[in-house]
């Protein structure tokens, strides 16, 4: 992990109220699927923003995020040749043991982005089933990585593209069809984990999830991340996650 003084090759917007920024980190970076890192957007805000690594390319490396708060916004209106600091990469991220080899993707909203780190790690050496939730039409973006699946079923939560369901209800009719994966990543809003986590239960499938949680350093320091585990103790997020056991995590 190092703190990058990295310059924006490009900042543009690619969906509704979504944009993707790519940066020139000045050397070449060794990042894990489900990685992030925490780009400091300058100006008044002190704190960084945590946003998932979604592709790397030698020392070219792209987040792309959904227009939220102040933060986001005063990164959207930033230009080629700015230079911000981005600390990464971050957290543990996904890890598919070698005897998984069918794996289901299942991602909602914001949560498509590490899953597409995923599936630029993994397409060809497993095969992948990619399950990808939007809002609706505008939001639909990330067409191009997730053509690399083996399958790929995008739906709307309005039915303006694709079917009218969510992720979850896509990858639980596919299951349904027998076809069955070895392990789920899933990263998404909490209620669409909180749903995939009682279809693994009932299935008896092994799951990990990317959780989102409100961050200061990123690095396990302030505490500011925890998130509440199933054996009554608490995680950072930022340190020992974002990625866990389902079963793991209180959701
Ligand atoms: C590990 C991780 C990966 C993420 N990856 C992505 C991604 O790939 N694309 C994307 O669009 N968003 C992602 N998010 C959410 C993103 O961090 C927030 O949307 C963003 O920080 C909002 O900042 P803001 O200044 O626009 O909003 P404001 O609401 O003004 O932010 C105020 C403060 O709250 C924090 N905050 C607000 N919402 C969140 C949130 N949901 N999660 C964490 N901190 C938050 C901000 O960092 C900031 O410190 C990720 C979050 C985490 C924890
Ligand atoms: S953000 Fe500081 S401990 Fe996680």
């Amino acid at each position: 992990m190092k703190d990058y003084l990295a310059t924006i090759v490009k900042n543009e917007q690619i969906a509704e109220n979504i944009y993707e920024i790519t940066f020139d980190v000045g050397e070449e970076v060794n990042v894990r699927a489900g990685q992030f890192g925490e780009i400091s957007v300058g100006g008044t805000h002190l704190l960084r923003r945590p946003i998932a690594i979604c592709k790397v390319e030698k020392n070219l490396v792209t987040y792309c995020y959904q227009l939220k708060g102040a933060g986001t916004r005063e990164l959207a209106t930033m230009g080629a040749g700015t230079r911000l600091n981005v600390l990464m990469p971050l957290g543990n991220g996904f890890f598919v043991e070698e005897n998984e080899p069918k794996i289901a993707l299942v991602a909602g909203g914001v949560g498509i982005f590490p899953i597409i780190s995923v599936l630029r790690e993994y397409a060809g050496k497993k095969q992948i089933s990619a399950y990808v939730g939007f809002r609706n039409k505008g939001a639909v973006c990330g067409l191009d990585e997730f053509k690399k699946a083996d399958k790929f079923v995008a739906v709307t939560d309005d039915g303006s593209f694709g079917e009218k369901m969510n992720s979850v209800q896509a990858f639980v009719a596919d299951l349904k069809n027998g076809n069955r994966p070895d392990v789920v990543l899933a990263c998404g809003p909490t209620p669409m984990l909180r749903a995939l986590k009682k279809v693994v239960e009932e299935e008896n499938l092994n799951c990990y999830v990317s959780l989102e949680e409100r961050m200061g350093c990123g690095l396990g320091a302030c505490v500011v991340c925890v998130c509440a585990l199933t054996n009554g103790k608490n995680a950072r997020v930022c340190k020992d996650g974002p990625v866990f056991n389902a079963l793991d995590v209180v959701l």
